[in-house]
């Protein structure tokens, strides 16, 4: 049987590399749907994959819950999904103006994946939401740890909106949430995918399938560039797609259902410690 898989913000950064890495590794009668938000840019992108597999550009803008519904309904049962699209992020406009937008792409667009992709999932397939390691819960004030905690994917959408409304009205530091957006929006991607994963991981463990959020490490795109310095120990996004890969299309391993995962290693749920992104935050 011939194989789909979609990746979205795939244009560029990581996302691209995943789709050229699936190219390779999938066969001549398999599918990978390279997607992203402006048509110009998507179709430049597929004119450089090459590989053996099929690679189809889709207009996708993950904000846009009602436009993943319908690709999912076009596309059927799908046997590989990633959700990776992130807003830029700006070191020079203040963390709250940015954090609607950054939410809704990446928050937003990962419910809608979860969501709609989710319950057609092909048996053994897999459904990876591309977080951070900084999607502990540990790098939240302990206080803020109940909101995450435990909840159904609703509630965690809920805390997000909460969160971003607090954040537009230059709240959300007195709230306890740290000043750097990634931060609490990645936890949030983790908590939403350990939601999902609690609801179906007996009947995903026995067909195969997995759902889990994964760390690609220090990539050197555009979404990390403004934030360091020192890329020395950075990956290419052709070798951080190739670790991801080799976890997400290896065996399944029951510890990493529903987890975050770095490099094949599930990161703990309440490690890490709580972080401000102060020092990356003029
Ligand atoms: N880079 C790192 O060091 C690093 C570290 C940890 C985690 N990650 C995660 O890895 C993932 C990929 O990041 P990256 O570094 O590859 O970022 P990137 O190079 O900035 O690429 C982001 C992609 O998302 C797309 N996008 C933005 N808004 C969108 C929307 N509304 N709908 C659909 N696509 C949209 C962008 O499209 P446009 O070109 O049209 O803007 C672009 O293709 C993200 O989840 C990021 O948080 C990255």
């Amino acid at each position: 049987m011939s194989r789909i898989a979609v990746v979205t913000g795939a244009n560029q950064g990581l996302g691209f590399a995943l789709v050229a890495d699936l190219a390779e590794r999938f066969g001549n009668e398999d599918l990978v749907l390279l997607t992203g938000r402006d048509r110009g840019r998507v179709e430049e992108a597929v004119s450089r994959v090459g590989g053996r597999a099929g690679v189809e550009g889709r207009v996708l803008d993950v904000t846009d819950a009602a436009a993943v519904a319908e690709l999912a309904r076009e596309l059927g049962p799908v046997d590989v999904v990633l959700s990776n699209a992130v807003a830029p992020l700006s070191p020079d406009r203040s963390q709250a103006a940015q954090a609607e937008e950054f939410a809704a792409v990446a928050n937003g667009g990962a419910h809608a994946v979860l969501r709609e992709f989710g319950p057609g999932l092909r048996a053994g397939g897999r459904l990876v939401v591309v977080a951070s390691g900084l999607g502990t819960l540990g790098n939240l004030d302990p206080a803020l740890w109940p909101l995450f905690d435990g909840r159904s994917l609703d509630e965690v959408e809920r805390v997000v909106g909460d969160w971003v409304a607090a954040a537009r009205a230059g709240r959300a530091e007195e709230r306890g949430w740290p000043r750097w957006v990634n931060v609490p929006s990645k936890v949030a991607q983790v908590a939403a995918v350990r939601a999902v994963a609690a609801t179906r991981r007996d009947a995903d463990l026995s067909a195969g399938t997995l759902v889990a959020a994964v760390c690609p490490g220090l990539v050197d795109t555009r979404a990390s560039r403004p934030w360091f310095d020192d890329f020395s120990g950075a990956l290419t996004p052709a070798r951080a797609a190739a670790a991801v890969l080799d976890f997400v299309l290896g065996p399944v391993d029951p510890a990493t259902h529903g987890e975050l995962v770095r490099y094949g290693r599930v990161l703990p749920w309440h490690g890490g410690t709580p972080h401000q992104g102060a020092d990356l935050i003029p």
